[in-house]
Order: structure tokens, then sequence, then C-alpha cells
């Protein structure tokens, strides 16, 4: 079994990813890793943060890592929270604080599109490739569900009547931004790498 390292400590994204991954592949976290230092995510887009989180983490271990970014984009916000998506709300925010931001923000806005984007960078043999996963949806005018993390509870999926905290991890996965690339990346690693 191949052995790569997903540089993130968040369980949920562990959880996420090992259920696609096949098992030709061990997932490595940065905890088994006995890495405790919080990876700088000081870029100004998606891709960037993804790339410099990768790099970071093959820098100091020389293993085939791959790193993910995600943000939520609102179009009636001009993209926000986007880049910034994780600590929207200030540092040491919460969850139920980053979605309060957004409904805030959002009160009595008609236009409530938007789009979860991730983008994964894979470094293995030395060479970066960025995979990109985008689901198209709508901010609900409050939260619902039980599941999930971060902006699940408010975002509603184009063409479902659920939204990704009411999913279970697999209905999440088939559609979800983080699905979509993660998929693209197995693809990658099973065809142009095996
Ligand atoms: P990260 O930088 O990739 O960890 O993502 C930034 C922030 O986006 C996270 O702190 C979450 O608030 C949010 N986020 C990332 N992925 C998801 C998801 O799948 N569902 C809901 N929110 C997410």
């Amino acid at each position: 079994m191949k052995q790569i390292v997903f540089a993130t400590n968040n369980q949920h994204k562990l959880e996420e990813v090992q259920s696609l991954l096949s098992e030709q592949f061990q997932i490595i976290s940065l905890n088994e890793l006995g890495f405790k230092e919080e990876i700088p995510e000081t870029q100004k887009t998606i891709e960037g943060n993804a790339s410099q989180k990768s790099h970071y983490i093959y820098e100091r271990y020389n293993m085939p890592v791959f790193a993910d970014d995600t943000g939520l984009e609102i179009d009636a916000l001009n993209g926000e929270p986007g880049v910034y998506s994780a600590r929207y709300a200030g540092s040491n925010c919460s969850f139920q604080d980053n979605c309060n931001k957004v409904l805030n923000n959002l009160k009595g806005e008609q236009n409530r599109n938007s789009r979860f984007k991730t983008v994964i960078s894979l470094i293995i043999d030395g060479n970066e490739h960025q995979f990109e996963g985008l689901v198209n949806g709508k901010i609900l005018e409050e939260g619902r569900g039980e599941d999930g993390f971060g902006y699940d509870s408010i975002f509603l999926p184009d063409g479902y009547e659920k939204c990704f905290a009411e999913m279970s991890l697999e209905e999440k996965n088939q559609i979800s931004h983080r699905g979509l690339a993660v998929r693209k990346l197995v693809k990658f690693l099973s065809t142009d790498i095996a």
C-alpha cells in the first residue's frame, strides 16, 4: 500500500477523503507524522494556500503529500468569505460564528447564489499538480441539519432538497467540492502514478 500524507488535522476532512481513496493508498495525517505546528496560510487565493500548505510539509518530510484549501464564495458578498472562510468572524471563531456572520450579511438579500471551491495541491516526485472541485448552491435563510462542519448547515447545493449538514457523508461526498477534487486526485494517482 502506498503512503501519502494529507496535510491536515481536520478529522472531518480526513474521514471524507479516506472514504474516497481506494485501498491502494494509506493516508497519513499530520498527527501521525508528529507534526504539531500550524501550517501558514498567507496567500491571497485558494490555489496559493493549497500550494503553500503542500510545499511546507513536502520540504520537511520529503514524502508524497497533498493539501486542500476550500472557500465559500457568495455572489452578493463579492465572493466573500472566499479565501477567508476559516476565520470570517475573527480569529478563534466557531463554525457557528461564521455561519451567523454570513446569515446576517445576507439578511433581506434575494440573491443567495454561492459556491464551494476546493483546490487540492499534490506534490509527488518533486512536481506539483492541482485539482479543482466546484459545487454551486444557495445560502439558506437559516441553518439546518446536524452533520458536517463549517458552512454545511447553511449551504443548499443546486438540485437538492437537503443541505450539506442534512446529508450522510456518502451523499455529500458524491456531489461536494472536496469529493469532486478528490476524485480527480484519485484518478491521477491510480492512472498516472501507479
Ligand atoms: P480550509 O482552509 O480548507 O480548512 O477551509 C476553510 C473553511 O471553509 C473551513 O474552516 C470551513 O469553515 C469551510 N469549509 C471547508 N470545507 C467545507 C465543507 O466541506 N463544508 C462546509 N464548510 C467547509
